[in-house]
């Protein structure tokens, strides 16, 4: 199977971008699937958090020519009991990476793109994956553009107020449709209330032209444990893993 890149998007922060991009790798590499994780957060890198690697390379290296994407990838997956595996890039998180990050210039960010869209070909090729997810930052900041022009579909994380909804809007007109990618929105951190009935889905639907691929409750358990816990493989059976087990069976059809 070819990799399929998807890119795990929002306009405003703190949606659950991380922690579904983060769930959904691991439950795609549990049912066997070969899975490469990005961090494209240069401005808030979080899977460091997550993952606690000890990388040779960050994936900061890899856009500024200083290494292979290969050499910024580390097995994160082993010893989590997975049938296939999770290769992860990280953002550095340092002070002076994130300075680094956020001043380059249009020239460099275009380079990044080519070396962006270079590293989906190498993925496939050395690493044989099915699946490339990438954790982009909110907003149309480039590193995220570029994540969402390398990507085959874009999921939109959103958690459906209307502050979210204007600049959302604004966005998906500006960059999604512009770039012509299938996308789907994921509706995260939705109160217990409004999950039923189907008519908060109806509206975001209408509103952005752009289907509801699933809906997630907000557990205020889940803010506790937040970068400290992949919950699909620590608590299979809480409800936020079971929507995830939904969510990637229509992910992987996108
Ligand atoms: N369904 C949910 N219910 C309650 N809390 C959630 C849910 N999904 C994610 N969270 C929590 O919300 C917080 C922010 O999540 P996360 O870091 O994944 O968001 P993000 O979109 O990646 O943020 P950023 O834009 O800063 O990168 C975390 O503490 C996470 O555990
Ligand atoms: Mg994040």
């Amino acid at each position: 199977m070819a990799t399929k890149a998807i890119s795990f998007h929002s306009y405003k922060g703190g949606t659950g971008k991380t922690s579904i991009a983060a769930n959904l790798a691991a439950i795609y590499a549990r049912l066997g699937h070969r899975v490469c994780l990005l961090d494209y957060d240069f401005r808030a890198p979080s899977l460091s958090v997550l993952f606690k690697p000890n990388p040779k390379f960050w994936l900061n290296d890899y856009l500024n020519g200083r290494c292979e994407v290969e050499e910024a990838l580390v097995d994160v997956g082993k010893g989590l009991g997975l049938e296939g595996a999770i290769f992860a890039g990280f953002a550095d998180p340092s002070t002076r990476a994130i300075r680094d990050m956020m001043t380059k210039d249009r020239a460099w960010e275009m380079g990044a793109l080519h070396r962006t869209l270079s590293a989906k070909r190498a993925i496939q090729r050395s690493l044989g994956a099915d699946y490339l997810i990438f954790d982009t930052s909110p907003g149309i900041h480039y590193s995220s553009v570029n994540a969402l022009a390398s990507s085959d579909a874009i999921a939109l994380v959103m958690k459906g107020d209307d502050f979210d909804m204007e600049g959302t809007k604004e966005m998906v007109r500006g960059i999604y449709d512009v770039l012509g990618r299938k996308a789907g929105i994921i509706m995260n951190k939705i109160p217990m209330g409004f999950v039923e009935g189907g008519g908060i889905v109806k509206g975001v639907e209408e509103e952005l032209n752009i289907p509801v691929l699933g809906v997630i409750p907000c557990y205020c358990e889940l803010m506790a444990i937040g970068g400290r816990s992949i919950y699909a493989l620590d608590r299979p059976d809480h409800p936020f893993s079971k929507a995830l087990e939904d969510l990637s069976k229509r992910i992987a059809g996108m």
